[in-house]
């Protein structure tokens, strides 16, 4: 290669390289709506003070009663969370909250928070709290009323069932801005494919493991026959 060629073959590859970047910059920033800006730059600011020049004082307050974000509807009543995702005051503070308004004798089913541990505040009512964390635990179960706490540690699967007959309300905390959640009976029956969960089941047909899926509620749902009947629901 002459010198001109390589220095042309050079040249173009850094004007490829200019382009390439231009359009990525250019696709990356103008697909992005107004909240994933703000979420982006809150995400990258290297200060808290950085922070703070992104939000108003009317984006450190979240409403659990009005919010129509963040919520969860169901039979037995619904959860409202307030994460990164919906809160962006949180992004940066490794923190996270779910208020749990329980219909009379509901659940909010069992499920697990990924990246979060939990401690749930009884705010109204009394509740089953119950969890089990791994292989070879033992199931750790507690009556709650008003004014107790319990904890619910990562990964640990874990519920809440209304004990009364009238409605309770939880508050949970996170130590995640995005705990996540995974409810346990939808997504093994009807997140898994239907072989796999027929294989844990001892061959459980795969028509029968279809037929299961009809019977996953939608989260909170009606909760345990006991206190139905004692409540005559
Ligand atoms: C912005 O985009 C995200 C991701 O697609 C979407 O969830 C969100 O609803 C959008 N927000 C607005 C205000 O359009």
């Amino acid at each position: 290669m002459t010198r001109f060629s390589t220095f042309l073959a050079l040249f173009s590859i850094a004007f490829l390289a200019q382009a390439l970047a231009d359009s990525l910059n250019a696709r990356s920033l103008d697909h992005l709506n107004a909240t994933q800006l703000l979420n982006l730059e809150l995400k990258t600011a290297i200060t808290e003070t950085q922070r703070l020049s992104l939000l108003d004082n009317k984006d450190f307050v979240f409403n659990f009663l009005t919010s129509k974000t963040g919520v969860s509807m169901g039979d037995g009543g619904r959860t409202v969370a307030a994460t990164a995702a919906n809160f962006p005051a949180l992004i940066g503070h490794n923190i996270a909250m779910t208020v749990g308004f329980i219909g009379p004798c509901s659940i909010n089913l069992p499920h697990i928070h990924p990246r979060a541990t939990e401690i749930n505040f009884i705010a109204q009512g009394k509740f089953e709290a119950g969890f089990f964390e791994e292989n070879g635990a033992r199931f750790i179960v507690n009556t709650l009323h008003k004014g107790e706490v319990t904890v619910f540690p990562m990964g640990a699967i874990h519920f809440e069932q209304n004990l009364n007959c009238e409605p309770a309300v939880f508050v949970a905390a996170f130590n995640s801005e995005d705990p996540g959640v995974s409810t346990i009976g939808s997504n093994f029956i009807g997140g898994l494919p239907a072989d796999i969960v027929s294989a844990s089941l001892r061959g459980l047909s795969i028509e029968q493991v279809k037929e299961l899926t009809k019977y996953l509620p939608k989260n909170p749902a009606i909760g345990i026959q006991e206190c139905r009947k004692r409540c005559g629901l």
